[in-house]
Order: C-alpha cells, then structure tokens, then sequence
C-alpha cells in the first residue's frame, strides 16, 4: 500500500510531524505515530512542507534490511532529513547538500578508508583502557552533584557534560572549550530551537557551521605543527591514498566526532536515570546487582534510542515490505520504531535492565553501525555504578523536558531531588 499523509490508514495521525523539530517535544506524540505506522502502513510516503518526500520505514526487520544491503541503500546523497531550503543553502555555499561531508554521507571504499583512520581509537580494547579517564571525569560530575545541595537539572548540569568532557578529551579539545563546542552541538542538531527574529533559520545553521570550521582549522592546524596523542592529531596528519584529508572532509569528520560522541550519550544518560525513577524495581535491581550495570546502560540506550533516524537513496528500483520504491527516493528509517517493535524484540514497552543486548537498532548495523557503542556503553555504566549506591534516595523533582530535533532527541531538563550518604 503506498498512500501517503491522507491516506485512511492514517486517520487521526499525522506522519508529516516525524520531521517537525517541535513535535519531539512531546515523545508520546512521536511514539503514538510511529506505532500506528509500524502496525499499519510500515513503508509510508510521507510528504511534508517544507521537506522533500521520503518513505518512512518503521519497522526493525525492514530497517535492518535497508542498513544490510548498501547495493541498494545508499548513504551518500541525503543521510539526514533537514529541510528543502537548507538543503539549496548548504549547496551553493558548501557545494553540498548536507553542509557536511561525514562517514555517515559516504558509501564504498571511502567511507572503508575513512572509517579505517580511526578505527583503533573506538575498538573495545582501547575503549576498555580509558576506564581510568572516564572514572576521572566521573567522579568530577558526581562531586559536581554532590555540590549542587540536593537539587539539579540532571540532564542540564550533569548528563549534558560528562559525555562531552569524554570525548572532547579524546579528540584534544580543552575544558575550557567544553562550553563553546556544546552551544555549537546543539545548534546543529536542534537549530529550529535558537531562530529568532534576527536570526532566521539558514542564518542559524549557517553561522553554526562557519564557527565549528573556524575552530576545528585552527586545532588541526596546530596538530600538525605538534602532534600529540590525540585524535586531533590522528587526523590532522591522516593520510588517504597518499593525499591528507581535504579541508571540507577534515572539519566534517571533527564535527562528526563532536557531534556524535556526546549528545547521544548524554540523551541516554539523562533518560536511563528517568527510566529508574519510572520503573523502581529496575532502580532496585540494579542496586542488588551491580553486575547488571553494563546490561542495564544498553537497555537505556534502546530505551531512549537518541538518534531518531537516518535516510538512505534508493539506487536501483525495488521493494520493501511489498512497497515498490523507485531509483533516486528516500528511505528514512527510524530507530526508535525498530526497537519498540513487538515482533522483533519481546515485550519493547516494558523497560528491563535484564534483556538480552544484541538485538536493539540504537547503533543502527550493518558498515555504517555506530563505533562509539562500547565507548558509549562504558560511560553510562561507569557513571551509574559509582553514582546510585552513593546515593539515598533519588526522585524528580519538576517536569521533564525534550530536545526539540527530529535528528537527535531526548531530554533537555530533568529536574531531580536526591541525598548522597
Ligand atoms: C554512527 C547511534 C554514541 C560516533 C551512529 C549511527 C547511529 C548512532 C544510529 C548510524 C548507524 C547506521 O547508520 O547504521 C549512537 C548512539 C550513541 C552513540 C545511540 C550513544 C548512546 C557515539 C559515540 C561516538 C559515536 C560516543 C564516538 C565519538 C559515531 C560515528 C558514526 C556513528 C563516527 C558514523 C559511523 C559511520 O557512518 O560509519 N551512531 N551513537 N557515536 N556514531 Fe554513534
């Protein structure tokens, strides 16, 4: 069935809202559609306003396909849905249409060689030998609560920044840029949220781009004078078939790496402490058994699944789900929708720190899966498993709020109360 935003399937339900950066204020509203689609029309065409069309896919086996099969699927033209005016913007001004020219932009034997660069970097391995800087900058945004006098906005004050110091330290940006990098972040990602009557939004987005550029020539410049070990370095000084990285690729592979190692994170972080305080006997569970804390980070991240989605251009006519998809259209697909899918994943709506971990989409699979799921991982669990047994109690304190982005999302406020021992 191919019908669209009209369609009687769809009655009472609004697909054109999956790209409306203010409906993620309202998960349950997102929630509510992408359930409908995934139980009724699961390849919908969906054609919004001021965004080119696109399928939406919703459900976890039709995703999983679309991410295994590159010869169909491709990541390069469009990876990300943002609206049809910024798309034109970032052509002429960046000769192209993303702004940014990422792993997540490119297919084939680029994106192997790029990815290669650094690879090492995020194997488990590595990952499992920074455990000493990670429990460092921890236990500075535990102290960090334990200062706050009982009350905090855990995502604003905490969860925002620990998953920041992390990896900007791994790239070789200092602490006192944290504030500088984070502000920029998040104008990237939700730039509908900073429009104002000055600045509208290609202004937003433009502006946002030129100083991540700005900041990122600068840093590399400088590592390639004096290169450290650093990831900064690692790229400054990468080489592909002979050449170095060209400036677009470089600053675009920084921004990346700012971009992704944190916001996502810090979305799963502060969601997965809601989580707790929603499910206690999770929270009791995981206080009984502190083996649990890696099992219980992944679950978090399903259960948040920050990255909302990601698209892919169809390359050769064919189907999905029985829907015929012709060369040259968009596929998105949802993530959140793939991992609240009963068909692939027992009971999704029940929060269950004991599940078993391989089947969740949060990372996406397939060769652009994410290379900071162990990094990820171990942030969330380290953190818990030093913060809750210190504490007495902890409970939300005020309504929670959401990051308004259709590209990654999850909370923005959650005020807390809380008692360390
Ligand atoms: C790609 C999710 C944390 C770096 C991705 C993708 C998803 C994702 C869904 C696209 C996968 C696909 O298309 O198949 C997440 C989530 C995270 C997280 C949910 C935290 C809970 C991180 C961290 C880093 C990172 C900590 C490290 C800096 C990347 C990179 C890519 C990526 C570099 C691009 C990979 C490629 O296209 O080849 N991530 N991510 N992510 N992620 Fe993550």
């Amino acid at each position: 069935m191919n019908a669209t935003n009209g369609s009687p399937l769809n009655a009472g339900i609004d697909p054109t809202l999956l790209v409306e950066s203010t409906a993620y204020a309202d998960p349950q509203l997102i929630r509510q559609i992408l359930d409908h689609l995934r139980e009724h029309q699961p390849v919908c065409y969906v054609e919004p306003e001021r965004f080119r069309p696109f399928w939406a896919a919703t459900r976890y086996d039709d995703i999983r396909y679309i991410e295994s099969t590159p010869e169909l699927f491709s990541a390069e033209p469009r990876a990300v849905l943002i609206p049809e005016s910024l798309e034109i913007e970032n052509l002429n001004r960046f000769g192209d249409m993303q702004g940014v020219k990422t792993l997540v932009h490119m297919d084939g034997p680029q994106h192997l060689a790029l990815r290669a660069i650094t690879r090492d970097w995020f194997m488990p391995k590595n990952v499992a030998a920074m455990r000493g800087r990670i429990d460092v900058i921890a236990d500075q945004f535990i102290d960090r609560m334990r200062s706050m006098g009982g009350e905090c906005d855990f995502a604003a004050d905490i969860a925002f920044w620990y998953p920041l110091r992390v990896v900007l330290q791994m790239i070789g940006i200092s602490e006192e840029d944290e504030p500088t990098i984070l502000n920029l972040t998040q104008r990237l990602f939700a730039a509908e949220s900073y429009v104002t009557e000055e600045s509208d939004l290609s202004t937003v987005y433009g502006e946002t781009l030129t100083a991540l550029a700005e900041f990122f020539t600068q840093l590399a410049e400088q590592r390639r004078n004096e290169p450290v070990n650093d990831i900064a370095s690692v790229l400054a000084n990468a080489n592909v078939n002979g050449e170095p990285l060209d400036p677009f690729t470089l600053i675009s592979y920084f921004v990346l790496l700012a971009t992704a190692g944190h916001d996502t994170t810090s979305a799963s972080l502060a969601g997965g402490v809601k989580a707790l305080l929603d499910f206690p006997e999770q929270h009791r569970l995981l206080l009984a058994e502190p083996g649990l804390y890696p099992g219980a980070a992944d679950e978090m991240i399903r259960w948040v699944s920050p990255v909302k989605h990601f698209a892919r251009t169809v390359l050769k006519d064919t189907t999905l789900s029985g829907v015929s998809l012709k060369a040259g259209e968009t596929v998105a697909m949802f993530f959140d929708s793939a991992n609240r899918d009963g068909e692939a994943i027992a009971s999704p709506a029940k929060f269950d720190i004991k599940r078993d971990r391989s089947r969740h989409l949060a990372f996406g699979v397939g060769r652009h899966n994410c290379p900071g799921m162990h990094l990820a991982r171990l942030e969330i669990a380290v953190f818990l498993e030093k913060l809750l047994p210190q504490l007495e109690f902890i409970e939300q304190a005020g309504e929670p709020a959401y990051i308004q982005s259709g590209f990654v999302s999850g909370l923005n406020s959650l005020p807390v109360r809380y008692r360390f021992r």
